[in-house]
């Protein structure tokens, strides 16, 4: 074995890759409880594969998502990633009237781009600083707060609560208590909405009709309180991947610097080398199987999208960073019927701030005098740099 399984799983600081490299190698499917690699006797199992996992996504009616509900259900509410067949479609046709078009490039003039400069504007005379701490921690809660209305000041407060609601398995109480906290701070900016339409996100969410039918009260609030974690937690995190990347591929930051286009491939092949949200969860409704492993109705199924992705067999050299690699779909966003529903404002966020921080801090390079610990993507469900200390020319 050439991974130590506690070291490779730790929540915060893992390095499971080689972990999941090795299980694939024994097969796509692996049954975690027994460890009968592709004996499926009752237990979870981790889906590894590509093609397994893409299956898995789409089939579900086999694959259920409503083990989510039992999980961060509790800290969220009633969850649009925990719902299955009919209601989600209704659920989902409803939020995603708020995600319109219109609104996105609405976002990327009003919040985004100003977002991203004046974070900029405050480090750039200094020529070095810490690009999590200073920037990408900030900047996506930032532009979620911005699309709900919460006032910019407030944003440390919700990036908070965002954390403690997507951690609340490990500490219930604290979950708990950041739960009431943010419905209590947004109950009246969303009473406000009710009486007074403004045409923005929020307002749209409240009034958003199909059939005739509006979003159930508890509905409003599960998909309120999923937005701020999935939308900040997530893409802070994979921003920092793909500065990580860049400082540590010098060749592909010197292109990426003289030719801006290069920016989408940058984007794509960091969400397939290093996403932020490694896996997700489903629960089989009845007996069946998976790339020939039997799978017992009502077991968890986990898919490791993460592992997918770098699944020799869809990805050569799938463990090195590769802008240049042939387009291919990865799973970073999912696939199927819960496919992200903020991929399109993840990745304008991700080609916007990469390119004002990359225009506007010139010659970026990691701080030789930083001291320890070296940067570092880690993590086993959640993977981010948690420093990048750098300088600049000024
Ligand atoms: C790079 C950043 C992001 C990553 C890696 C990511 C990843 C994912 C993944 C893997 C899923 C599928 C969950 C499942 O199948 O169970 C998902 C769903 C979802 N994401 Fe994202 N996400 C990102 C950004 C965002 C943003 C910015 C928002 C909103 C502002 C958002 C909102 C959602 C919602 C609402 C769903 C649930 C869709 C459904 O269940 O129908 N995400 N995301």
């Amino acid at each position: 074995m050439a991974y130590d399984r506690a070291a490779a799983t730790d929540f915060f600081h893992g390095q499971p890759y080689a972990m999941w490299d090795e299980e694939r190698q024994h097969a796509p499917v692996m049954n975690m409880d027994g460890m009968s690699l592709g004996q499926g006797d009752g237990g979870s199992y981790h889906v590894l594969g590509w093609s397994e996992a893409e299956h898995v996504l789409r089939d579900a009616e086999t694959f259920s998502s409503s083990i989510n509900m039992a999980h961060i259900g509790e800290f969220m509410g009633e969850l649009i990633v925990g719902l299955d067949g009919d209601e989600h479609r209704k659920y989902r046709n409803l939020v995603a009237k708020a995600f319109r078009q219109s609104q996105l490039e609405r976002w990327d003039d009003t919040l985004v781009r100003p977002i991203i400069a004046k974070l900029i504007d405050e480090v750039a005379p200094h020529g070095r600083g810490d690009l999590v701490r200073d920037i990408t921690s900030k900047y996506p809660v930032q532009v979620i707060c911005g699309i709900v209305g919460v006032p910019l000041e407030d944003a440390e407060q919700f990036a908070d609560w965002a954390v403690k609601i997507n951690t609340g398995t490990l500490d219930r109480e604290t979950g708990f208590a950041a739960k009431k906290a943010m419905t209590d701070y947004l109950r009246p900016l969303v009473e406000e909405r009710r009486e007074h339409p403004t045409g923005d996100f929020l307002s749209d969410l409240v009034h958003a009709e199909v059939d005739g039918h509006g979003l159930e009260e508890e509905r409003l609030w599960g998909f309120l309180r999923l937005l701020l974690p999935a939308g900040a937690e997530t893409t802070y995190r994979v921003m920092g991947n793909a500065l990580f990347a860049l400082l540590t591929h010098p060749d592909v930051m010197v292109r990426v610097q003289a030719d801006f286009s290069l920016l989408p491939a940058v984007v794509e092949e960091t969400l397939r080398w290093e996403s932020s949200v490694t896996m997700v969860s489903r629960v089989a409704m009845h007996d069946t199987e998976i790339a020939g492993c039997p799978v017992k109705a009502g077991s968890p199924v986990n898919v490791i999208c993460s592992a997918a992705n770098h699944d020799p067999a869809r990805f050569d050299h799938a463990d090195q960073f590769d802008i240049d690699r042939p387009p291919a779909l990865h799973v970073a966003f999912g696939t199927g019927p819960h496919q992200c529903l903020g991929m399109h404002l993840a990745r304008l966020e991700l080609r916007a701030g990469l390119e004002e921080i990359l225009s506007r801090l010139p010659n970026l390079r990691f701080d030789p005098d930083a001291g320890d610990p070296a940067p570092l993507i880690e993590g086993f469900a959640f993977r981010g740099p948690n420093r990048l200390p750098v300088i600049w020319d000024r």
